[in-house]
């Protein structure tokens, strides 16, 4: 979900609304928004997109200069008009906007209803603005204090009452938010993108800590004590020209085609000029520290999670470290063995991701290095690992993650080589050709989006079909399950990745006359056991799309169509063929007409558990 909220001199409405309309990739079910006049509060909401909230706000616009708004994805309710924020108690006197997931949310609403309250929606949020009624005591900050103490789970809540009318109120816990300090006006949001038309200036809001916003000014406090907190605004040096879709006709092709661009970037001064080493400065490693590691554990969700699987291959080739690869959900909740000789790798793009934070934390309780790989400068993941490697993607709109995941697998590349080179495990030859072969990549993508006809009219050839197979062996299954993922998160076809050997243990049965198969074949040492895979489903009738490298004649003779990348040492390939498969996947939710960079059902950043 996504927050927003303003005071200042201006009309809150339209600010609070176009923010919401940033905010809208972190969830877009329903949206509302609360705005306080000095005397009541009038609140909008409605399920479906924004555009919905829109028109009703133009039917009856709501005045006054402090508000808060909400987009939501829903966990606790179906969407629906009840269940959007921002949620008020009997009399309206709070309204309440909340991120997060409050888990004893059952408790407090039989306690509240116990005590005579009407609930109006199936949402836990709403017991937190019947709490503030309950428990308001004439003053707000102590009023939070005890709303808080009763709550258990996740929240980033913005707060607004007619008791005080002239501030605004925010507290976190495990769920991000940000203060944006303007001229006699100020903000909260989810993230900086949405603030950056207004203010450069941002506070990050941290656990347990309660921001107090006027329109002259904003001070931090300390949730328990009250005390004051200092922090020194920081200057966002990024542009929001960057976010915008610049000529594409979806954020998720434009981001696509950034790929080369945002590669560059991420390698950008990550060879020492002299040696052509590969050279994080910004990782504090000594020798010692990096040769007591036995094992090593990447840890992330979703489009992450298969970065993740490549870099696995990448640090076990380069470094023979003992690599697991672990979904963020299921690690947290299984016990991992792990202590102060393991290194634990979290990927996320946003840096947000509650399921991977929770992973980060515990991994660092039992004294294990934890590094993170993310996107966001500022975010939680990047803020409390040890040691942090920024991709250099800028920001990334579309919920289907492509720069995204293309930058992490460059990361993985240049880190496997980094702690090589630290165990002195790599040969001046193989590195060498090793940094050639990343320096290439950024050009090899560009020329492969000149030509991506041949991709379209195969999208529009499986657009109809019930079911579609992405097979590969070794690094190609890896990215055979992103192409499967991007596939049907975008265009809602069902969609299987399989290591190509495994298949006729099983799932050789649902192939059938005409299903497509995408058949990665480029890694050079399973080149013949693949063309062998391919031939077994051919014979049950499906229709086989081959990825291989460049001067592979003999795949030809095995397959119905080609698409051939740029040729590259094998390790270095999941960089090129994961591009066609993002492409494929965008031309085929485009013929079928679906909404590309806002899939249903889904979000681009999800901070609940
Ligand atoms: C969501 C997004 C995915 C993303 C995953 C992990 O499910 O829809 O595209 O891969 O979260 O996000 P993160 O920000 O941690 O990489």
């Amino acid at each position: 979900c996504g927050i927003i909220g303003y005071i200042g001199a201006r009309e809150s409405q339209n600010i609070l609304a176009n923010g919401l309309g940033k905010l809208e990739y972190r969830g877009y079910d329903s949206a509302g928004i609360a705005v306080c006049d000095g005397e009541c509060i009038q609140t909008e909401k409605t399920v479906g997109r924004l555009d919905n909230l829109q028109e009703k706000l133009i039917e009856s616009p709501k005045q006054g200069s402090l508000g808060i708004g909400h987009t939501r994805w829903a966990t606790h309710g179906r969407p629906s008009n009840e269940n959007s924020h921002p949620h008020t108690d009997e009399e309206t006197e709070f309204a309440v906007v909340h991120n997060g997931i409050i888990e004893n949310y059952l408790d407090v609403k039989e306690e509240l209803i116990a005590d005579g309250v009407t609930f109006t929606s199936e949402t836990d949020s709403e017991v937190i603005a019947h709490l503030f009624s309950k428990l308001y005591d004439g003053e707000m900050i102590s009023t939070i204090q005890k709303v808080v103490q009763k709550l258990k789970g996740a929240y980033a809540l913005g707060v607004v009452t007619k008791n005080d009318p002239d501030t605004l109120y925010a507290v976190r816990q495990a769920s991000p938010l940000i203060v944006g300090v303007g001229e006699d006006e100020n903000f909260i949001s989810s993230d900086i993108p949405a603030l950056l038309e207004h203010t450069r200036d941002m506070l990050i809001l941290e656990d347990g800590e309660i921001a107090v916003l006027k329109r002259e000014g904003v001070s931090l406090l300390d949730l328990e004590t009250a005390n004051p907190i200092e922090r020194d605004v920081f200057k966002v040096d990024w542009d929001m020209e960057q976010a915008e879709k610049n000529g594409f006709d979806h954020f998720m092709l434009k981001e696509i085609f950034e790929q080369p661009n945002a590669l560059q970037k991420t390698m950008t001064g990550r060879f020492d000029e002299e040696s052509n080493k590969v050279d994080f400065q910004e990782l504090d490693w000594t020798a010692d520290k990096v040769n007591n590691w036995n094992k090593i554990y990447i840890v992330a969700c979703g489009t992450a999670y298969h970065a993740g699987l490549i870099g696995q291959n990448a640090i076990e080739e380069l470094t023979r470290i003992p690599v697991s690869v672990e979904i963020a959900s299921e690690f947290r909740y299984r016990r991992p063995i792990i202590d102060e000789n393991t290194l634990v790798i979290v990927v996320s793009q946003s840096g947000e991701t509650a399921d991977t934070l929770a992973a980060l934390r515990q991994s660092q309780k039992v004294g294990a290095e934890v590094l993170g790989i993310t996107n966001v400068v500022g975010s939680s993941i990047a803020r409390e690992a040890d040691n942090v490697i920024l991709t250099m993607a800028g920001p990334e709109i579309a919920v289907a993650s492509t720069k995204a995941y293309t930058t992490q697998v460059l990361s993985f590349y240049l880190l496997g080589a980094y702690v090589a080179q630290m165990k002195e495990m790599i040969s001046d030859e193989y590195r060498e050709q090793l940094v050639k072969g990343i320096q290439a990549i950024p050009s090899q993508i560009e020329e492969g989006l000149e030509h991506t006809k041949g991709l379209q009219w195969y999208a529009e050839s499986i657009k109809d079909s019930k079911s579609v197979f992405f097979l590969g062996r070794g690094l190609d299954h890896a990215v055979a399950l992103e192409g499967s993922l991007k596939l049907k998160e975008i265009s809602y076809i069902h969609s299987e990745a399989y290591a190509a050997g495994e298949l006729k243990h099983g799932t050789l049965a649902l192939i059938e006359e005409g299903t497509p198969v995408i058949a990665l074949a480029t890694q050079d040492e399973v080149y013949e056991k693949m063309l062998g895979n391919i031939e077994e489903v051919k014979a049950r009738g499906a229709q086989v799309m081959g990825v291989a490298t460049e001067g592979n004649m003999k795949i030809y003779q095995y397959v119905d169509e080609t698409c051939y990348i740029p040729a590259t040492l094998s390790l270095l390939t999941p960089l090129l063929s994961v591009v066609p498969l993002q492409i494929i996947s965008y031309y085929t939710a485009l013929a079928l007409g679906k909404d590309i960079d806002k899939p249903r059902n889904l979000a681009k950043s999800v901070t609940v558990e």
